[in-house]
């Protein structure tokens, strides 16, 4: 249950002026867990309940035969364990264009710009890759979610069933 070192995603560089995007593999499942268990506002807000004990698990094994994802823990350049999570979709739903599964830090570390500045360096990147648009999902439960991605631009372009708001960010300055 781990990607191979050179495994999919070290081509994408994320890397943030705070933060580093290492792709994530088994290694990391434990700190991601913790991620999940030092957010349990957004798991009780969107699912109903905490993470299961398993949750990091489960999503690095989904992630790990999907060729089209990209999972990263997001670590502190100065030090310490991860603070959060990105999952990411390349070329989906369609080629050209990226999805955000999941943006995720731990309640003590929200609000610190960090939202922010992974977002930006994956819209960089993704840009330079040739990609026009990012999106992402948001569940109508998840309100302070949907004032953060308005606050960087994306918009809402699309509801589907169950409450949930689709909301996208052209990306300019590609290759
Ligand atoms: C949503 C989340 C990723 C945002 O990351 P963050 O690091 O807390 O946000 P930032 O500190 O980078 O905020 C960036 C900007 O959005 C604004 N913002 C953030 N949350 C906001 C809210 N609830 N309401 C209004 N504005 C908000 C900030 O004020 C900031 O504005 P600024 O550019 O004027 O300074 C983070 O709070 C989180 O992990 N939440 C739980 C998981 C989740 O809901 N993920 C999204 C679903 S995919």
């Amino acid at each position: 249950m781990s990607l191979p070192p050179d495994g999919p995603g070290d081509d994408l560089p994320l890397d943030g002026p705070r933060l580093r995007a290492v792709p994530a593999t088994g290694h990391h499942a434990a700190a991601i867990q913790s991620c999940f268990e030092g957010a349990p506002d957004y798991f009780v807000r969107t699912e109903g309940s905490l993470p299961g004990p398993d949750a990091a698990i489960q999503l690095l094994a989904d992630a790990e035969v999907d060729a089209q994802r990209r999972v990263y823990a997001l670590i502190p350049r100065a030090g310490g364990p991860p603070v959060g999570v990105l999952d990411l979709m390349l070329d989906y739903p369609e080629p050209g264009v990226a999805q955000i599964v999941l943006l995720l830090f731990r309640e003590s570390c929200q609000g610190l710009g960090y939202g922010k500045e992974t977002t930006s360096a994956v819209e960089v990147a993704l840009a330079a890759r040739g990609f026009g648009a990012l999106r992402l999902s948001v569940v109508d439960e998840n309100v302070e979610a949907r004032a953060f991605w308005e606050r960087l631009g994306f918009a809402a372009v699309g509801r589907l069933d169950r409450g949930v708001t689709v909301y996208e960010k052209a990306l300019r300055g590609g290759a």
